[in-house]
């Protein structure tokens, strides 16, 4: 996780690196009890919804055990399957550092959990969004060189001065982005599968907009970060992500200072359509 607008400095108790405990031995049984609840439910409603890799990596580090993963537990298998790393961290960080996280394959992972009385509502990425949506797509291999290939273009959008740009490819692949599969389009984002309601808006609702993934064309499009995505894009299979991402962004930043974003509903000529989207939710708030 990630925000812009405030200092440099880690707060008191973080390291240069704004890393810190994870403290796993001072949560509390009702802290552990929320992840329960929150895994419960998610477990129940992804499979068939869910990627693939998303639900084997779930397999894979073994989540629900008996409350918060430890992260020193889920790191030791983090490394023998992609060498990827969870590091705690005490709320949002600054873009600079939080790529430089990425670009050498640790993903910062907040420590707090919500209340049960919140399982909804989230002020900013907590333990359960952080480790339960994002960290299984770590444990497949082409998505992970996907995520450090993100961090190191993050480094180099900040000096090229198009982070904007960039963060919608973050936004509409890694927390809300769909995927093709054989099977049928199942949910990628982390955004999407740590939430028990937008686990089923983004598959089944008429509302939004299901359009087919093209890089430039994503980060020409704005995004809601105060409600469900009016539009969700259809990365064709991880490799073509990653093989996106591989390449220098540079003259596609130079056509983008000059091209105007999107409107968020727009559907392109060149677009592939998977759904046209009644716009229903968003026209009734
Ligand atoms: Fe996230």
């Amino acid at each position: 996780m990630s925000a812009d607008g405030f200092s440099n400095t880690p707060p008191a108790g973080a390291r240069p690196d704004w890393t810190i405990d994870q403290g796993w031995t001072s949560y509390s049984e009702a802290e552990h009890q929320v992840w329960i609840t929150l895994y419960e439910r998610q477990a129940a409603l992804l499979p068939g919804r869910a990627c693939r890799p998303f639900l084997d990596g779930l397999d894979a580090l073994d989540l629900r055990r008996s409350g918060i993963p430890d992260f020193s537990r889920i790191n030791v298998e983090m490394d023998r399957l992609t060498g990827w790393r969870v590091v705690a961290v005490p709320g949002l960080v600054p873009d600079a550092v939080f790529f430089e996280h990425l670009a050498n394959r640790r993903f910062p992972a907040g420590r707090f959990i919500r209340e049960l009385e919140e399982l909804d509502y989230l002020r900013e990425p907590d333990v359960f969004h952080d480790v339960f949506g994002h960290v299984p797509m770590l444990t497949d291999p082409v998505f992970a060189d996907y995520m450090q290939a993100y961090g190191r273009g993050g480094l180099r959008a900040l000096e090229l001065g198009r982070l904007s740009n960039l963060a919608r490819l973050y936004w509409y692949t890694v927390e809300f982005g769909l995927l093709e599969t054989p099977d049928g389009v199942r949910l990628l984002g982390a955004g999407i599968v740590s939430s028990r309601a937008e686990s089923i808006f983004a598959l089944d609702d008429p509302s939004p907009n299901r359009l087919g993934f093209d890089l430039e064309r994503v980060m020409r499009t704005p995004y809601r970060i105060d409600d469900f995505q009016q539009v969700y894009f259809v990365v064709p299979s991880l490799q073509a992500l990653l093989d996106a991402t591989l390449q220098d962004f540079a003259p596609i930043y130079a056509r983008l200072a000059k091209a105007s974003d999107l409107p968020i509903t727009a559907i392109e000529p060149q677009d592939r359509l998977f759904t046209r989207g009644t716009q229903a939710r968003a026209a009734s708030q």
